[in-house]
């Protein structure tokens, strides 16, 4: 099947999911499409915001609607970013400079992810739009400094460091399928990284706490991040307002509530319901993304509804791209920011600070 045949068949979001189904290879498909263990977050993330229902106001004039926004002083054209998504020349060849060029044509924000399988430098020379990196913190500081002072020059313009997954949590589903990647995929980022040294193990020592989380960052090492670069700071990975308020008071400059989209800690809640508690703790000017199940236009209407200033799209891209390449990832991002158009005209507002909890039953 051609790619403008698979892109006439979806209409939504969760069809490009279903047709990324049958052009993925399955351990691929079951890697993306997983969460972590028995999968209760992953589920509970698409439930519990299919149970927010919102409160239409009628007869309004939205003749002068308009979705933009203003986060860091940058323009977005509208309130969606993409997420970083590891490895995406599994999905497509084109990888992530496919996803690039979809998210500068439907003017989206792209994070770009430290897994990226392409060169950071090359995929940021195909975004127009509002480019942040996404640092997973290395075990030597000096390279994360390198990483940072490279994404810094490739003119991105905030860094987003994900806190959520110093593990990986447990893949069930991946395992189950031997997902592995793929001989031709690697990540090309971090060839130069100093290589980790080995451990011996003493017989009453984890390798869990003694061993992977050895590697994990720490508050502190994140606030000496801070200080290493000009560029805003976001902290990825929150579910708790008291950790949303720590990162505040160190300094960071926004906080991206998530629960790696199900796939880390199993059992959690879904960031739809604690961002509220945390937009009321870290105060009204504070920038607070959200991501976890984002599908429809609706979803992105209830999630500014609670306080986000913007939602991230993980899988979705994964999908598009693995269905249809740039083509595919453009046609879906303009699936849902014309859903969420729809989705704001129906309910009688016409900018995002219209957009309150008051519109929500
Ligand atoms: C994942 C990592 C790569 O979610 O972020 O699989």
């Amino acid at each position: 099947m051609s790619s403008s045949n698979s892109i006439n068949e979806a209409l939504c979001l969760a069809d490009y999911e279903r047709l990324a189904k049958n052009v993925l290879p399955h351990a691929i498909y079951e890697y993306v499409y997983g969460g972590g263990a028995d999968e209760i977050s992953l589920r509970e993330n698409r439930a519990s915001l299919d149970k927010i229902k919102i409160f239409p106001r009628v007869l309004k004039d939205v003749t002068r609607g308009s979705t933009a926004t203003t986060i860091f002083g940058e323009q977005w054209r509208t309130p969606i970013m993409l997420a970083p998504v590891a490895f995406q020349r599994m999905a497509h060849e084109e990888g992530e400079i496919a996803t690039a060029r979809a998210a500068s044509a439907l003017d989206v924000g792209m994070m770009v992810s430290t897994l990226s399988s392409q060169p950071l430098e090359e995929i940021s020379s195909y975004l127009t739009t509002p480019k942040w990196f996404q640092l997973y913190w290395q075990l030597d500081r000096n390279f994360n400094l390198d990483l940072v002072k490279r994404a810094e020059l490739a003119g991105f313009t905030a860094l987003t460091v994900t806190v959520d997954s110093a593990i990986h949590g447990i893949r069930n589903r991946a395992q189950r399928a031997k997902f592995q990647l793929p001989d031709h995929v690697s990540a090309v980022n971090l060839i130069h990284r100093p290589p980790l040294p080995t451990k011996e193990f003493m017989p009453d020592e984890s390798i869990v706490f003694q061993g992977m989380m050895s590697e994990a960052p720490t508050w502190e090492d994140i606030e000496w991040l801070i200080a290493q670069t000009s560029l805003p700071v976001v902290i990825k990975g929150i579910l708790h307002p008291d950790d949303a308020l720590k990162a505040q008071k160190i300094g960071a400059k926004g906080v991206v509530v998530s629960n790696h989209g199900g796939r880390t800690l199993d059992c959690v809640p879904s960031p739809i319901e604690v961002l509220p508690r945390i937009r009321q703790k870290v105060g009204k000017d504070f920038v607070v993304l959200m991501d976890g199940s984002i599908q429809r236009g609706t979803d992105v209407f209830k999630a500014i509804a609670l306080g986000a200033n913007a939602v991230l799209l993980g899988r979705a891209q994964f999908y598009a791209l693995a269905v249809a390449g740039a083509p595919g990832v453009a046609h879906m991002l303009r699936i849902l920011r014309e859903e969420f158009e729809v989705a704001m005209a129906l309910s009688g507002t016409e900018k995002l600070d219209d957009i309150n909890p008051e519109l929500l039953y």
